[in-house]
């Protein structure tokens, strides 16, 4: 887990200490009244996000103390809170502390923004920030570095990093310079990288770098260029070392051509992934393909489109990028994108494909004889070969949707999709997952190089969902790394959903079980860790109770709580099941569809996917109908499935769920006098009255007294009692009202059994007469959900 993980979690200010604590992995600490204390770095640590320099007043304030009385301080002092950390070198701060002009307070409790204000220009130069969005890797780096080596050890920049750290300065430096072109900022990053501060590191270099005083100032072509701030500059060679090392940089040099500022406005295309979620791309490929994988991958985007995955790359010598419209390379080549790549136009699921779906490249001539011999080598695990990395967006369209087809090449019709060739001929023994555009370039991937590694985006179907169970037998790989990103991260995607950016070792197969990955909101910012996981069928919810049969007795089918069936198609609850008081509906298994499909009614559901409830079996429904309501779906969590619980249910959990489903609004349950359906009169019987009539001053006798006998032997928990309570009252309060026709009419009112769903609906309809106060209820509600709802995930009902 992350640090930045940690924090999200962290409630209060000890959460955040100890999230740092573990982060870098302090063994010799302690906490006194300085935060954290170790022989090499102080530390001061807030709960919230605060100003550094108000921090670090508050620890120079201890340093001056501990210095009074002799005692030794430490080489370096960080301040961290839930977003970031600073750290400084004592040794820059000692100058201040014996500044008579600066007034020092008596005492470090009283320590105000006063202090922090004298001393801000004195210290704002000395310190380096690191938001940990962005640079947590690089704060851990730095902080470990100055335990170990008593310095602060800063990020080289190397071949795979150049055009992230490009993009960087550019944002930092690059444009505090008044009047530069956005064409000439390669010329002068590359001024400032071979620099080490106090000479040039690499002479006749078109732009140089000066100084007046310890200002730095540009010149290039005559014309001299001063930074707006110094701010980001004296923060990004604090993260930065320079120059780069000797063996790189010629290598570093010849790139600079390549080097154009990225703007995110002229990236087009179906779909296209947004330059900084590519950067995320670029920071997990780092991290799980190890130093230099830029030099020892061939990269293959087949569907690159214009080109956006491939920007961020610094060695376009080793990259290869084909994509179906020829438009979109006609513009790459017009925007000299990705200069020195090999670019061509390919269709990856028709071209080369022969009749027994196997790769045959002669037939189109397209594809380029360096990449066939690097896949040969590689395939062959040839002596020095390089390996094959595979970095994608496919298109996401499949044959069920129409509206996300994939691109103006391709035929958009359902057919058209699992119509490529590919998937007609290559596709045997994938199941369902040959009608969908993603899998098949990852199914011709895995039949063209076996050894590749792939890295793709894509929706998460592939990994856990039951309908890709087949394509998952076949198409094995070894997880390596990768985050979930919100759809809204990317350009033209619909809807709230989790796109994955995973990494697979092909040449690795193993069965795929569970992966785990970062998540990333959709300003592709550092949210938190998520675990996604195949499950099989019988440890599923679904599978947990036993469906009582249905009976020959006839039973009216429902369209809603008191509204029959229209439908006649696949029509459903027609028939009775011996001692039912009513249906439970729970079609699907996840997050999304039970939010939607879980209810119980009092006869069958016309279109239901359920069982009949019982005496028996009324506490599982309960809990079924509980846990699959509690959690409300998100777009990272919607196709999490549930589980039968993992240990034993205590009967104040059962109860506590009873409760819970007879005030919730999905309780559909009702009595009516009669309802007509296919030529005859149907009476609706309610069994799920939780009051007797004299509790709630009804004025004639409930048909079923089934729920108030069932519940007189449960003892109900204080927070259920509270719920009962406040229901007893607009219980009541239904039964001393008098409705208008219309409200009786349209609840159809006219027994005194009516349900939950009715008293409710009715009440709320007559507010304009009468007021009717839900607030008492809803708190005790919220109140009884708040305990049952971190349950769902103790007992196993959810994955954590
Ligand atoms: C989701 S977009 C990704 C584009 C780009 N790589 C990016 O990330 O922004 C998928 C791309 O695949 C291309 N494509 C669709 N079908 C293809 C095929 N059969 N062969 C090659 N490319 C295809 C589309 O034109 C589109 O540009």
């Amino acid at each position: 887990m992350s640090l930045k993980a940690d924090l999200l979690r962290a409630k209060t200010e000890e959460d955040v200490k100890d999230a740092y604590i573990k982060a870098i992995g302090l063994k010799a600490y302690n906490k006194t009244l300085v935060d954290i204390r170790t022989k090499e770095i102080w530390f001061e640590a807030k709960g919230f996000p605060t100003p550094p320099v108000v921090m670090f007043a508050q620890l120079l304030f201890y340093v001056r103390n501990a210095r009074k009385l002799g005692e030794q301080i430490p080489p370096f002092l960080c301040v961290i809170d839930t977003e970031k950390a600073a750290i400084m070198e004592t040794a820059n701060a000692l100058p201040i502390l014996d500044d008579k002009l600066i007034k020092w307070p008596k005492s470090g409790s009283k320590i105000e923004k006063s202090l922090a204000i004298q001393l801000a220009p004195y210290i704002e130069t000395h310190f380096v920030v690191y938001q940990l969005d962005t640079y947590e890797r690089d704060f851990i780096n730095a902080i470990k570095s100055a335990i170990s080596a008593g310095k602060i050890i800063r990020t080289p920049i190397t071949p795979d990093n150049l055009r992230q750290v490009f993009d960087k300065w550019v944002g930092m430096i690059g444009e505090e310079l008044t009047g530069v072109a956005p064409t000439d900022y390669a010329l002068l990053f590359f001024a400032d990288i071979m620099h080490d501060g106090k000479k040039a590191a690499v002479q006749d270099l078109p732009a140089k770098l000066l100084h007046d005083g310890d200002k730095p100032v540009f010149f290039l072509n005559g014309v001299m260029y001063e930074l707006n701030s110094l701010h980001g500059y004296r923060n990004f060679w604090a993260i930065y070392h320079r120059p780069p090392d000797e063996e790189y940089r010629r290598y570093l040099i010849e790139r600079r051509d390549s080097l154009l500022p990225l703007n995110e406005r002229e990236f087009k295309g179906a779909f296209y992934t947004r330059l900084s979620v590519v950067d995320k791309a670029y920071d997990e490929l780092a991290a799980v393909l190890g130093k230099n994988w830029q030099q020892r991958y061939i990269v293959w985007d087949m569907c690159c489109g214009v080109g956006n995955l491939e920007v961020k790359h610094s060695n376009y010598h080793n990259v290869f990028m084909s994509t179906i419209d020829q438009a979109d390379i006609n513009i790459m080549r017009a925007a000299h994108t990705c200069v020195g790549a090999t670019i061509f136009q390919y269709d990856y699921l028709n071209d080369d494909v022969n009749e027994f779906g196997l790769i045959d490249y002669s037939m189109t001539s397209k594809m380029p004889v360096a990449l066939q011999t690097a896949i040969a080598d590689a395939t062959a695990k040839k002596r020095g070969a390089k390996k094959i990395l595979i970095l994608i967006n496919p298109p996401y369209a499949e044959a069920t949707s129409t509206d996300n087809a994939a691109s103006k090449g391709v035929d958009r019709s359902k057919t058209g999709v699992a119509r490529s060739k590919f998937a007609s001929a290559g596709m045997d023994g994938y199941g369902k997952a040959s009608n969908e555009l993603f899998t098949q370039f990852l199914a011709r991937v895995h039949k063209e190089i076996p050894t590749a590694t792939v890295a793709t985006f894509g929706k998460l179907k592939y990994v856990n969902s039951q309908a890709f169970e087949e394509f998952r037998k076949v198409w094995q790989a070894k997880y390596l790394g990768g985050f979930v990103v919100h759809s809204r991260a990317f350009d033209g995607l619909k809807g709230d959903f989790p796109i994955g950016f995973l990494i697979w070792d092909t040449s690795r197969p193993e069965p795929i079980t569970e992966i785990v990955t970062d998540v990333l909101d959709r300003n592709a910012a550092y949210v938190g860790d998520k675990t996604f996981t195949n499950i099989e069928n019988d440890l599923l919810l679904s599978t947990w109770p036993i469906r009582p049969k249905a009976n020959k007795t006839p039973a009216l089918p429902l369209k809603g709580a008191v509204e029959p069936a229209t439908t006649t198609a696949d029509l459903r609850g027609t028939n009775w099941s011996d001692g039912a008081i009513g249906w439970f509906n729970c079609a699907g298994n996840d997050l999304q569809q039970a939010s939607r499909l879980t209810m119980i009614l009092s006869s069958g559901f016309a279109s239901g996917r359920g069982f009949f409830i019982n005496k028996d079996n009324l506490w599982q429904v309960a809990v079924m109908f509980a846990v699959r309501r509690l959690i409300k779906p998100t777009w990272l969590n919607d196709r999490d499935q549930f589980l039968q619980p993992n240990q034993q249910l205590t009967d104040e959990f059962k109860n506590d769920c009873l409760v819970w489903t007879l005030f919730n609004g999905a309780n559909y349950t009702a009595a009516v006098e009669k309802i007509r359906w296919n030529g005859a009169d149907w009476p609706l019987t309610n069994h799920f009255l939780p009051f007797t009539e004299a509790e709630v001053g009804a004025k004639t006798a409930f048909a079923s007294n089934f729920m108030t006998t069932y519940m007189s032997k449960l003892k109900l928990s204080a927070e259920a009692n509270a719920v009962m309570a406040e229901g007893r009252k607009l219980f009541r309060h239904y039964h001393q009202q008098k409705f208008g026709r219309t409200i009786v009419d349209e609840f159809k009112l006219g027994r005194s059994d009516v349900g939950w769903w009715q008293i409710r609906r009715a009440l709320k309809a007559n507010l304009a007469n009468e007021l009717t106060d839900f607030d008492p209820l809803d708190a005790k509600y919220n109140m009884l959900s708040e305990k049952l709802s971190p349950q769902v995930f103790d007992l196993g009902f959810l994955p954590e």
